[in-house]
């Protein structure tokens, strides 16, 4: 009888063994903090307001939130430190890639906790194509317009300035009125490619933060060379001699620092392509200044990549589907 039971017994173990190790694997799964996000806009609906994430996920999240799921008998869930909302703008104009480009752009922006978008249109209004991307992109944002004067529309001169312009003056505005949030503001070329990482690293910005860029300036990359945590001079293949040899991708400027410079802003007058970031940045911070990101600017984060021009050599002069498409 005795021999009957321990055999019954080593029969059924492996089994026992087998369901606790699942049981147990199945627990320890983590959560879901990576899991996409939908892709409808769990913000409240509207034009230029701003509106805070209901929920925060990504490796971006700042630790707090998840308090709500904290065992009961932990310590008191503490008041979540305020994670600095990263504004970002973005001129942009149409062309045949416009849409692919914010496509793109949306996509990497909706992992990043606490971002608001400001999209500026290079154009006298607003888009339909640009408006129906925006409302179902998922993102808090900010929709403005504002046409480069034609006579700026000439190759060998600097882009977007008024656009850029228009985003700094939306956000003196906005904040006008109150005591300045924490925030950060960089220009998000919306032809780009963003790593996440950069989105960690400039969250932290106390006044200007700089960090390398890749693929620019005729070299794999540029990037500003640091000695003892400071930043001491350029890697660059163009005019080292800039006060500030970076690219528009390469540096973030925190609200504060937005706010106490009114004045600060891309100006047309005298200035030429690839100087406007150092013009800008001479209104507002020194070079010791300088906050270096990116592992003391030996990590590349961001790439100043350019879409080719798209061949449309067999596009129809008039429109012969049976249906009008949006690309
Ligand atoms: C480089 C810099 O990376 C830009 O930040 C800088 O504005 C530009 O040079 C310059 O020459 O001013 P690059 O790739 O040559 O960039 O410029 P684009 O990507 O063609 O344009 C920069 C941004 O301005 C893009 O977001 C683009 O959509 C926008 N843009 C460009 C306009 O809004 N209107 C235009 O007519 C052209
Ligand atoms: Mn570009």
């Amino acid at each position: 009888m005795k021999s009957v039971l321990f055999s019954r017994f080593f029969i059924l173990l492996p089994w026992i063994l087998i369901v606790i190790i699942m049981l147990d694997v199945d627990t320890r799964r983590p959560a879901s903090s990576l899991t996409p996000r939908p892709y409808f806009s769990p913000y409240v609906a509207g034009r230029g307001g701003a509106r805070l994430p209901l929920r925060r996920g990504g490796p971006n999240s700042a630790p707090g939130r998840a308090a709500e799921k904290r065992n009961e008998s932990g310590p008191p869930p503490q008041p979540e430190p305020q994670l600095p909302t990263i504004y970002a703008i973005t001129p942009t104009y149409s062309r045949p890639v416009q849409k692919a480009e914010l496509t793109r752009l949306a996509n990497t922006f909706r992992q990043v906790a606490q971002l608001h978008w400001i999209l500026v249109e290079d154009a006298a209004a607003r888009s339909e194509l640009v408006s129906r991307f925006l409302a179902r992109a998922g993102l808090p944002s900010t929709h403005l317009h504002v046409p480069t004067p034609r006579r700026y529309k000439r190759p060998g001169l600097p882009r977007a300035t008024e656009q850029r312009n228009a985003g700094l003056a939306w956000l003196r505005q906005r904040h006008q009125h109150q005591r300045a949030q924490p925030g950060v503001l960089f220009f998000a070329d919306d032809d780009n490619t963003y790593s996440l990482e950069l989105f960690q690293e400039m969250r932290t910005t106390r006044k200007v933060s700089v960090w390398p860029v890749g693929l620019v300036g005729g070299r794999r990359y540029e990037r500003p060379l640091v000695e003892n945590g400071k930043v001491v001079g350029w890697y660059t293949g163009w005019r080292a001699d800039r006060p500030f040899a970076i690219d528009m991708a390469g540096f973030a400027v925190s609200l504060q620092v937005i706010l106490s410079n009114p004045k600060a802003i891309f100006k047309r007058h005298g200035s030429l392509p690839g100087m406007q970031e150092s013009d800008f940045l001479k209104q507002i911070t020194t070079v010791e200044e300088l906050e270096p990101k990116a592992n003391n600017c030996t990590k590349v984060l961001v790439w100043h990549t350019r879409t080719e021009k798209v061949n449309l050599a067999n596009e129809p002069k008039h429109h012969l589907d049976t249906v009008r498409i949006e690309v």
